[in-house]
């Protein structure tokens, strides 16, 4: 018997899909075994719960069951199927996503890629690999490097998530101010399309002029267009050495003007980060052993990472950022010694989502504007959150214009929390646009933020990337529920 129900806090989607979906009969799972094989069609207690939710706020939608294929052409059949029984299917890597773009609102197919971590080739004369979408961040990072080679874009996540999620949401993270996120390394995927068929999008080289561009169109689609299969990157060489700083300021606002002097003066640091003095408290809450002296009227820092094969170029750059920091009211600047220290700070840095929201409910917001508009979008988040009465803790990739704001529920009532919060994070996101901005970052729009595509998208807008999705997938069976109300 399928279990269709959830032990905690389960959800249905409030929206219609475009046509009306069916439930998995005994006959259509049945085809899934004959796939995939007994242990790979799951519907047992522990899936539905453990699958129905991703690591965006309480959430949980049960699946009606998870499929486990292992090859490409086990997902074509299994989306023929779909598509002609009309069973929505959610494609899912590790469930590390933030905005809920894995959760399977319409119940259906959970289409778990865990068993695709095969890293199938590293092409060190090319400088190039090709990999399943199931191999966790990290581990390819640590495959290229033992080679030499530098895969760039790093999630806080990257111990955990998987390539092919980074693909749905063109993930970030720190080195993508110097690197790109992830859509800059993407050469070429396999894709097998909702309706079955098996297509490469491009090809394995670093030029094409040829057609439209279907592999950027899959990066950052959410899993609405395809399921990704196999991914070539693109891999450039392992820099050498870093100099890693944090420089503490006494207000949070001076710290987001110093950012974009610092790349005026013609400086690209491998990372700079932005975490106010919550942020900060917050994880050295959180993490045991980590414990930076912070003078008390600290109201921020920047983390700076400079990165290169030369360290004497690198510490002009380090000496000419530390004056540039003095001239916004920097305090004294602690430099990383040791790899172990470097390593401390990153950790500390990394583990700051977790830690806001392993304190209080709440909901984050990935806010990203011009550089040089960082500053008062920051006043203005304050501002809104004094108006609506929420507090925030901001952090995040300063260099890019990217700020994670996690609102925090702390002894807000449940009436203030769900009246207030809309209206203030519509207010935020408006303020994102007004600044030259956009409403996710590198979190993706997924379930969570969908209602508020229209503050960046005109109508006609909407209806043109609407149009692209039904080209792909006519019968809308594909992570239905996102992106789009
Ligand atoms: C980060 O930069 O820490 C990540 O995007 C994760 C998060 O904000 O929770
Ligand atoms: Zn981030």
């Amino acid at each position: 018997m399928l279990k269709a129900e959830c032990f905690f806090l389960t959800f249905t989607a409030t929206e219609t899909p475009k046509m009306a979906f069916r439930k998995i009969t005994p006959q259509i799972l049945e085809e899934f075994r004959l796939i995939l094989g007994e242990d790979y069609v799951c519907f047992d207690d522990d899936s539905i719960r453990n699958y129905g939710h991703d690591e965006t706020e309480d959430f949980n939608f049960p699946p009606e069951v998870v499929l486990k294929p292992v090859t490409s052409e086990e997902i074509s059949s299994i989306l023929k199927i779909c598509n002609k029984e009309m069973i929505p299917v959610t494609p899912r890597g590790a469930g590390t996503g933030l905005s809920g773009a894995a959760l399977p609102v319409f119940g259906g197919v959970i289409l778990s890629m865990e068993r695709f971590s095969r890293i199938l080739e590293i092409d060190e004369r090319n400088l190039q690999a090709t990999v399943e979408p199931g191999v966790i961040n990290e581990v390819f990072q640590l495959a290229v490097k033992e080679k030499g080679l530098f895969y760039p874009p790093d999630p806080a996540s990257k111990g955990s998530c998987f390539l092919g999620g980074n693909i749905a949401l063109s993930s970030g993270g720190p080195k993508a101010v110097k690197y790109g996120t992830t859509k800059e390394y993407v050469l070429n995927l396999e894709v097998v399309l909702p309706t079955g068929e098996i297509i490469w999008t491009g090809a394995n080289v670093l030029k094409n002029s040829t057609g439209f561009n279907l592999t950027q169109l899959m990066v950052g689609s959410e899993g609405m267009l395809g399921v990704v299969t196999k991914i070539v990157f693109r891999l450039i060489p392992m820099p050498q050495k870093t100099i890693v700083m944090l420089v503490p300021f006494f207000s949070a606002e001076k710290a987001c003007e110093s950012v974009a002097a610092v790349f005026k003066a013609g400086i690209i640091p491998s990372a700079m980060e932005f975490m106010e003095r919550d942020a900060i408290d917050f994880a050295m809450r959180f993490v045991s052993g980590l414990s930076i002296p912070i003078k008390e009227e600290v109201q921020a820092h920047l983390l700076i990472e400079l990165d290169g094969n030369d360290l004497d170029p690198m510490m002009k750059d380090a000496e000419k950022i530390s004056e540039i920091m003095t001239i916004f009211g920097s305090d004294e600047i602690l430099f990383a010694d040791t790899e172990e220290q470097k390593q401390n700070l990153w950790r500390m840095r990394r583990c700051v989502g977790e830690a806001v929201k392993s304190h209080s409910v709440y909901k984050e917001e990935d806010t990203v504007v011009m550089r040089a508009e960082l500053p008062r979008l920051l006043k203005g988040v304050k501002e809104i959150g004094k108006k609506y009465g929420f507090r925030s803790v901001c952090y995040g990739h300063a260099g890019d214009g990217n700020l994670h704001v996690n609102i925090i529920k702390g002894d807000m009532t449940d009436e203030q929390w769900s009246s207030n919060l809309p209206a203030g994070i519509r207010e935020i996101f408006e303020l994102c646009v007004e600044l030259g901005g956009t409403i996710s970052g590198e979190h993706g729009i997924g379930w969570v933020q969908k209602e508020f595509m229209d503050i960046v998208f005109t109508e006609k807008s909407l209806q043109i990337q609407k149009g692209i999705r039904d080209v792909f997938d006519p019968h809308g069976i594909m992570n239905p529920g996102k992106m789009f109300i």
